[in-house]
């Protein structure tokens, strides 16, 4: 299995591909699960070569703490890859590699993507997550880049950042992978309690119900259901509901035809952010 982890030894490898054969990128913080393991193999099985990062993307860290306690296991993370194909090239490069000692965020016009949810909750994560993603893109060049649409909102920015960066790539958008109660799978799931791990189940369960009530009530009932919710679940305590268009992520009033929703929930329990969504017609 290779591991490489300088820009140097990245782009000897990359030399070596025939230009003609498509290349695939799958950018990861690590701490993979099965919801990595799905975008892995849908890159595999797409692509001629793969590429994996494995950076922990101090730039797109609003709270240290959070960037401290993010969970790193490159040598389990090196093995389910490798279970999937021993052709893939994990780049886990340093943060100096990446930065050199220069850590800090560019700054984009994302169109107003970036105003609500993560972007209002998360001061500058958008631009970490642009900075080192563009950066990836420039340095690898792929023809295809997979993103999960548990993280909706970062699809869409990430989709927006390669028009207004005119990077020419084609952005994948994948179907969220959860756990066998419902729970979305993310590396912040391992900090939770087994308790707490199956008790989370919660979030998709009222997504799923805020779903069917969006099918015959208001757009402000189901938001006041769902606080309602939180309200008496003790162990969650939401940091947003909020549902919007898919293509602008503007928060929705009322409900027009034509438009395409998406429910979003972010909430906090053992102090560890859960984030979640699905799709609402
Ligand atoms: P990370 O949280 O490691 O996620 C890497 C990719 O896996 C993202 O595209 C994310 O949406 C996808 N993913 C995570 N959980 C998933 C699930 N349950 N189902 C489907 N896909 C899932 O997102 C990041 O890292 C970073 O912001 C990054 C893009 C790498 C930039 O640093």
């Amino acid at each position: 299995m290779l591991v490489v982890k300088t820009r140097n030894e990245l782009r000897d490898k990359l030399n070596k591909f025939d230009e003609a054969s498509d290349l695939g990128l799958v950018p990861t913080m690590g701490a993979l699960h099965l919801g990595h393991v799905s975008l892995i193999k849908k890159a595999v099985a797409e692509n001629q070569n793969v590429v994996v990062s494995i950076f922990v993307n101090p730039t797109q860290f609003n709270n240290p703490d959070d960037l401290k306690k993010y969970p790193k296991t490159l040598e389990t993370d090196v093995s389910l890859i490798s279970a999937i194909s021993e052709n893939i090239i994990i780049f886990a490069p340093s943060v100096d590699e990446i930065y050199h000692k220069n850590v800090i965020h560019k700054n984009y016009d994302f169109a107003g993507l970036d105003n609500v949810m993560e972007g209002k909750f998360r001061d500058n994560h958008f631009n970490g997550v642009g900075t080192i993603v563009e950066e990836l893109f420039r340095l690898i060049t792929p023809k295809r880049a997979y993103f999960g649409q548990k993280d909706f909102q970062q699809l869409r920015i990430i989709q927006k950042l390669t028009e207004v960066q005119q990077i020419p790539v084609e952005i994948i958008g994948c179907e969220i992978v959860r756990e066998n109660h419902g729970l979305a799978m993310s590396s912040r799931n391992e900090r939770l309690s087994n308790g707490t791990r199956l008790k989370a189940a919660f979030i998709y369960k009222t997504l799923k119900t805020a779903k069917q009530k969006f099918g015959t009530e208001s757009v402000v009932n189901v938001k006041d259901w769902v606080s309602n919710e939180f309200e008496k679940n003790k162990d969650f305590q939401l940091e947003y509901f909020e549902i919007t268009d898919v293509e602008t992520l503007t928060p929705a009033k009322n409900k027009i035809n034509t438009i395409k929703y998406r429910a979003f929930i972010a909430a906090y329990t053992e102090k560890i952010r859960l984030i979640d969504n699905l799709a609402l017609n």
